[in-house]
């Protein structure tokens, strides 16, 4: 049947490509349906994008790879620390927990006690900033604490290791970790 046999060569077509993608391209792909000043991730301490205050991602200077991303100062973070692994409910987590110099990025306030950012949360449960997603995992969420000096973001496949519901209670108790002399 030629409609048949026409499918099968595009599929097996798909196929071949896909098993011959590598990963950087697989992530080509993913980055290109999403703003890339809208998304976050964690790979290594010295290589992530974060939301610091408003609707943009700011990068590590290892982890930038768009010039519509900002740039984090290399000395933002004065102690951080890298997390990844399977969470007690079996499902992938990354996460960085430590601290931060709130004065050596000049659009956060160091008095400021702080907020949160997530995929899922904000108005319609859309994300804040909205349709701001984590590279890799279904879900994240991150707070920055420029009065605590504080910072912390975990991307999670399982809804239940990212929760959303403790934005007042800080860093430590959303995302247990290290979190040096900051606390
Ligand atoms: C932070 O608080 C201190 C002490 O109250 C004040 O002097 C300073 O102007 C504040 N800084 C900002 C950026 O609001």
């Amino acid at each position: 049947m030629i409609f048949g046999s026409g499918l099968s060569l595009v599929c097996t077509a798909l196929l071949a490509t896909l098993a011959t993608a590598s990963p950087a391209l697989y992530t080509a792909e993913l980055q290109a349906r999403q703003a890339v000043d809208n998304i976050v991730y964690v790979t290594n301490a010295q290589t992530f994008c974060e939301v610091p205050g408003g609707m943009k991602t700011y990068c590590s200077p290892a982890g930038r790879y768009s010039p519509d991303q900002g740039q984090l100062p290399p000395d933002f973070w004065s102690n951080v620390a890298f997390t990844t692994g399977t969470s007690s409910r079996g499902a992938r987590f990354a996460q960085l927990t430590g601290c931060i110099r709130p004065e050596k990025l000049s659009r956060l306030n160091p008095n400021d006690s702080g907020g949160q950012y997530d995929s899922s949360g904000g108005a319609g449960g859309l994300g804040n900033p909205q349709g701001s997603k984590c590279l890799g995992y279904n879900h994240y969420v991150e707070l920055v604490e420029p009065a605590d000096r504080r910072a912390c973001i975990k991307c999670c496949d399982n809804y239940d290791d990212c929760p959303l519901h403790l934005d007042t209670a800080g860093c430590p108790q959303v995302i247990p970790g290290n979190y040096f002399d900051c606390n």
